[in-house]
């Protein structure tokens, strides 16, 4: 895992190639909420959109979400590539979220998993978050779940 990580590279959505890495890692674990390249850099000013590579190579994406003005939860979302999964890059990546969300001085930490994600739910789960809400896009759809955990 040491190995596989000294050369894991995570840094901000920067500018038109970023913001596209971005997109490819969202739009490849959540098809059914594929981004366009505007809704994609519409979130740029108001979320802290990270990706992340492994030498030169994508593997993953991150999305913070400060909490509304007056209050509330951040939101934390960690994305990995399938193929670069179970070798601890979104632990590494969960770890730097949580602790930019932490400097948010949120309520909670909430984080959204398209169910479909079974691996996303566990993880989720492992870490202490809990289902808060469901939301079905439309009947009979898979739903997008809503977990939440104290922040600290
Ligand atoms: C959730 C997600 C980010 C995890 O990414 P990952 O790179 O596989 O994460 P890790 O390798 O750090 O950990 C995954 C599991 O593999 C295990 N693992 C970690 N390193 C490992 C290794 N070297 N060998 C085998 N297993 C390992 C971990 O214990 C972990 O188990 P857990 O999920 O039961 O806690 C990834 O599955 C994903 O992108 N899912 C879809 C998006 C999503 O649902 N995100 C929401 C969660 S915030």
């Amino acid at each position: 895992m040491v190995a596989a990580m000294s050369s894991l590279r995570i840094g901000p959505v920067t500018d038109d190639a970023t913001l596209e890495d971005w997109r490819l890692v969202h739009n490849a674990v959540v098809p059914d909420a594929a981004m366009s390249t505007d809704e994609a850099r519409e979130r740029v000013g108001r979320y802290l959109l990270e990706v992340a590579y492994d030498g030169d190579v994508l593997v993953g994406c991150t999305t913070v979400r400060p909490p509304e003005a007056g209050g509330g939860a951040s939101t934390v979302i960690v994305r990995v590539l399938p193929q670069w999964r179970g070798r601890g890059l979104g632990s590494a990546l969960y770890e730097r979220a949580m602790r930019q969300a932490a400097e948010q001085a949120p309520d909670a930490v909430e984080t959204v998993v398209w169910a479909a994600n079974t691996a996303g739910v566990r993880f989720a789960e492992a870490r202490g978050f809990a289902e808060v809400d469901r939301y079905e896009p439309e009947p009979g759809a898979v739903p997008y779940l809503t977990l939440r955990r104290p922040s600290a």
